[in-house]
């Protein structure tokens, strides 16, 4: 009983680029997204409104949200830590604000500066006010199976982050394996408590691939009946605020597992590994996604 249909949340503009030591120049990444807004995906996380002190690689948001061909079908989505990142969002015009905390509460720390309980009401105001402007809100959990400073987290603190974020109003909860250690019989755990409390369908999964685990959890959360992922083209991503987090996994990866088992995306492969050999000359090093090293020998 495998989905017919998944969703597949384009993370590379944002996780991606902000993980990267280079700043790529604004035109480089406008044109990029405009490729991306055209290989069939319906969904663009474009980039950050977080402080440019803490993520200078995406201190250009502004801009790039103004300069975008923007698709029909295409939600455009941005990161959003507080409401003057929201009020930066809503002078250039953004589709649905993502929302961010973690279930680990040093990581939560070290990323937005707060406790997990200090959080809570800046997140509220955000969904408030995005909601007053009309957009949808994404609520992102990190840290949900591993922590770079605590270890293995138990379920049961994620389920109190996720309770209180659908608490707000977050139409989406995405579950992040921020640094990439969950291997499938831990996502399965996870889900299982939090399928106990909500539809599946309320959550989309958020693997980075550090120890090239993320096929296997995204064939285990297939089955368990998530049908929205988060991906990146070339497998670029990466906290700079959780020590040893590399790279999302590969969109094309993804892309290839799920047509193979018949799951329609609606995206073109040929078109996202395009958009990988495109911004790898502007990153200046080859991505080591599997498909793009098929695509490079061809
Ligand atoms: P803070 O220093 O505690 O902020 O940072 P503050 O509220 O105390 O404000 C300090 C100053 O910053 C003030 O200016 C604010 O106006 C300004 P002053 O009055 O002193 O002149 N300020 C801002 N300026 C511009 N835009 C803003 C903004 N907010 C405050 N939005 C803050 C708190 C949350 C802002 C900071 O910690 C931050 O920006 N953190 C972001 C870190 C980040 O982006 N991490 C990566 C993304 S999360 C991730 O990758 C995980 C994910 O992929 C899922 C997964 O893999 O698990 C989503
Ligand atoms: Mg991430």
């Amino acid at each position: 009983n495998l989905p017919q249909n998944v969703v597949l949340k384009e993370v590379g503009p944002r996780d991606g680029l902000q993980n990267e030591k280079g700043v790529i120049e604004t035109k480089d990444k406008i044109q990029w997204i405009d490729q991306l807004s055209e290989s069939g995906l319906n969904y663009i996380e474009v980039s950050s409104f977080v402080h440019p002190k803490w993520i200078p690689q995406l201190a250009d948001a502004g801009e790039v949200l103004k300069s975008i061909k923007r698709q029909k079908d295409v939600t455009y989505a941005a990161l959003i830590p507080n409401i003057r990142g929201l009020m930066r969002a809503l002078e250039v015009g953004i589709d649905e604000a993502s929302v961010f905390m973690s279930a680990s509460e040093s990581h939560n720390q070290s990323n937005i500066n707060k406790t997990i309980d200090e959080t809570f009401p800046v997140l509220k105001e955000v969904v408030e006010e995005a909601k007053k402007a009309n957009l949808t809100v994404r609520g992102y959990v990190s840290t949900v199976i591993g922590c770079p400073f605590e270890g293995p987290i138990a379920p049961e603190k994620v389920l109190r982050v996720v309770d209180a974020l659908l608490e707000m109003g977050v139409t989406e909860v995405s579950l992040g394996d921020t640094i990439g250690v969950a291997v499938p019989t831990q996502v399965e755990q996870l889900l299982t408590l939090l399928f106990n409390h909500y539809s599946p369908s309320l959550f989309a999964m958020h693997f980075h691939d550090t120890r090239g685990t993320a096929i296997a959890n995204i064939v285990k959360s297939l089955e368990m009946g998530i049908t929205t992922f988060d991906s990146s083209v070339g497998g670029l991503g990466g906290c700079p605020y959780a020590k040893g987090a590399t790279g999302n996994v590969a969109t094309e990866d993804v892309l290839y597992l799920l047509s193979e088992m018949g799951i329609q995306t609606g995206v073109q492969m040929e078109s996202i590994i395009n958009a990988g050999f495109f911004i790898e000359q502007k990153i200046g090093r080859n991505l080591v996604s599997k498909q793009m090293e098929i695509a490079r020998k061809e």
